[in-house]
């Protein structure tokens, strides 16, 4: 993908490649600012490829809005205001499931059995709940589409390091259910040592790529982007 905001802006993304495959875990890290969070908007239809694709088994969905991906399977979990707070957690799951037609409440009870405090706290207004809460409504929202593949920006952002081993457990558990995941993280450590896949960007570009092993045992990787 090359590509950048609005018609004119600059190039943020060049020639980056990310991508995950059925039953992996890919895991995308990097420095502030490199374009992983634009990377994520553009393979969900967010801005404008000037070159490049973006592929859904084996599709071209490179002209799709975000609502038709949505509606071809993919689930996307932003960085930032990715919760109603206003609204209660049940209704954040209900919005969730906006273009079903069918009963949403099987699904609702498996984001539930995921997530237990949720069922606790489904009458609770979202924007109450602490930081790892919100960011539990905020996948089980996506996984309210049934998506075939779900992309995750920064999912442990602002918790407790026992919070974000808990949400790594999750979302281990949520792959293992079949649902492939494309995660931005900036625990990049622990992050590569749950990925398939990772990915290295620096300044819009590839930098390393690998198995996550691959990427922990990079000595360059090491020193430059894991603390040594
Ligand atoms: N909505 C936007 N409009 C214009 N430029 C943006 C926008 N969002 C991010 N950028 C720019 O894109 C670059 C990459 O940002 P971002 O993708 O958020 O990086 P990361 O997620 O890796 O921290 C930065 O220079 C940032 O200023
Ligand atoms: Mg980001």
């Amino acid at each position: 993908m090359t590509g950048g905001y609005g018609k004119s802006g600059p190039d943020i993304l060049h020639d980056c490649t990310i991508a995950v495959d059925k039953g992996e875990i890919a895991v995308i890290v990097g420095p502030n600012g490199a374009g992983k969070s634009t990377a994520m908007k553009a393979v969900f239809g967010m801005l404008d490829l000037r070159e490049g694709h973006v592929r859904l088994d084996g599709e071209d969905i490179s002209r799709l809005s975000p609502q038709a991906r949505v509606a071809k399977g993919m689930g996307f979990v932003p960085q930032n205001n990715n919760i109603f707070t206003s609204m209660t957690v049940e209704e954040n799951l209900e919005m969730g499931a906006f273009i079903r037609t069918d009963d949403i409440s099987g699904t609702m009870n498996q984001v539930y059995d995921l997530f237990p405090i949720l069922r606790e706290k489904r009458r609770q207004a979202a924007g109450e709940l602490s930081g790892g809460q919100r960011q539990q409504v905020a996948v089980g929202r996506a996984l309210m589409t049934k998506p075939k593949v779900l992309m995750l920006d920064e999912p442990t952002a602002g918790v407790s390091p026992i919070v974000m081993d808990e949400l790594f457990d999750r979302i281990i558990e949520v792959s293992r259910t079949g649902i492939p995941i494309l995660m931005v993280e900036q625990n990049a450590r622990q992050a590569l040592e749950i990925a398939d896949k990772g990915y290295v960007m620096v300044q819009g570009r590839n930098a390393y790529t690998g198995t996550g092993k691959e990427l922990l045992a990079d000595p360059e990787v090491r020193k430059s982007f894991l603390g040594g």
